[in-house]
């Protein structure tokens, strides 16, 4: 029975697996904890995580909130610097020159996007490289893109983590990710190169989108662009990987109301594709919970410690 005469689609229609992004973020928070349990334990090292907000943007202030108390949660120092949006660039770099030479401080992210009168690559650049968790920096940038190595960006590791943990190696797969920002769509284009996809990267100007989306076997879709993705370009069986959050006005008995989508259209594309990530629940908690990685990460570089020492 493929539909109904009412046009609910019928339950009964195979449905994706949901790659459950939350359930893995708690699970990777739990190892992280544990490895601070042992770097306090057995090393006397406490990593401590800065965090830099500028302006009152709601949505990061969402965010930054939710970074700080996590990082209690896992046993870390937490250290935050709020700043009002008329902040100059050069006081912004004079706050980032104070948490490089602070060493209770093992990690620095300054939470973007900045006001416009700021320079983000400036800033981001003059973040320590030991330091810059969020791997964005030319340094990191470089290390990931010529050595598969250096600090990863935390949220295409979160995708691909995300990814190992659902599809094991992905060695040979055709895989199409939907965005070329610095944040999520470049970084994963290497990250998805080093483990031996083929890749291709869409963008704005891409000719027949469709197309290429019919083409992948992984599809990772990180435009900001509501529900673009539609069911009928998603190649039966794929997995389907949504970086997209964004808000939208429903309508409901009770009148209109806000509601969180990805950039893929979920309720069609759960019918089509092998494995799926819900918004929310799917790559949002995993971006947190790498940071976490990458803080204890920098903090054992930084006292020469082995990370892989501490892994269970
Ligand atoms: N804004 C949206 N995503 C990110 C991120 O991963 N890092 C920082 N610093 N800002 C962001």
């Amino acid at each position: 029975m493929p539909e109904s005469g009412s046009g609910v689609i019928s339950d009964t229609l195979p449905r994706a697996r949901l790659i459950d992004g939350r359930a893995s973020a708690a699970r990777l928070r739990a190892e992280v904890a544990r490895q601070v349990a042992v770097l306090a334990g057995r090393h006397g090292v406490t990593p401590g995580l800065a965090v830099i907000l500028v302006g009152d943007d709601p949505a990061s202030e969402v965010y930054v909130r939710n970074k700080g108390r996590q990082t209690l949660e896992a046993g870390m120092r937490s250290f935050e610097t709020r700043l009002p949006a008329s902040t100059t660039q050069a006081e912004l770099l004079d706050h980032v020159a104070r948490l490089n030479a602070d060493s209770a401080v093992h990690g620095i992210l300054v939470q973007l996007p900045l006001p416009g009168q700021i320079d983000e690559l400036a800033v981001i650049d003059a973040i320590a490289p030991h330091k810059d968790v969020d791997g964005f920096s030319l340094v990191n940038t470089g290390l990931l893109a010529a050595r598969g190595a250096g600090m990863i960006p935390c949220t295409p590791l979160g995708c691909l983590l995300l990814l190992q943990e659902y599809l094991g190696k992905l060695s040979g797969q055709r895989a199409l990710i939907i965005g070329r920002s610095n944040i999520v769509g470049k970084p994963m284009l290497q990250l998805l190169l080093r483990e031996h996809c083929t890749v291709t990267v869409a963008h704005s100007r891409t000719r027949d989108l469709a197309g290429e989306c019919r083409r992948a076997d992984i599809l990772v879709a990180a435009i900001g662009k509501p529900q673009m993705i539609k069911g009928d370009w998603i190649r039966p069986g794929a997995t389907v990987i949504d970086v997209g959050i964004n808000r939208i006005t429903v309508s409901s008995p009770d009148g209109p109301r806000q509601r969180l989508v990805g950039d893929v259209d979920f309720d069609a594309a759960v019918r089509v594709a092998g494995a799926i990530t819900p918004v929310p629940g799917g790559v949002g908690p995993m971006t947190i919970a790498c940071l976490l990685r990458n803080t204890v990460t920098a903090a054992c570089a930084q006292y020469q410690i082995d990370a892989s020492s501490l892994i269970d």
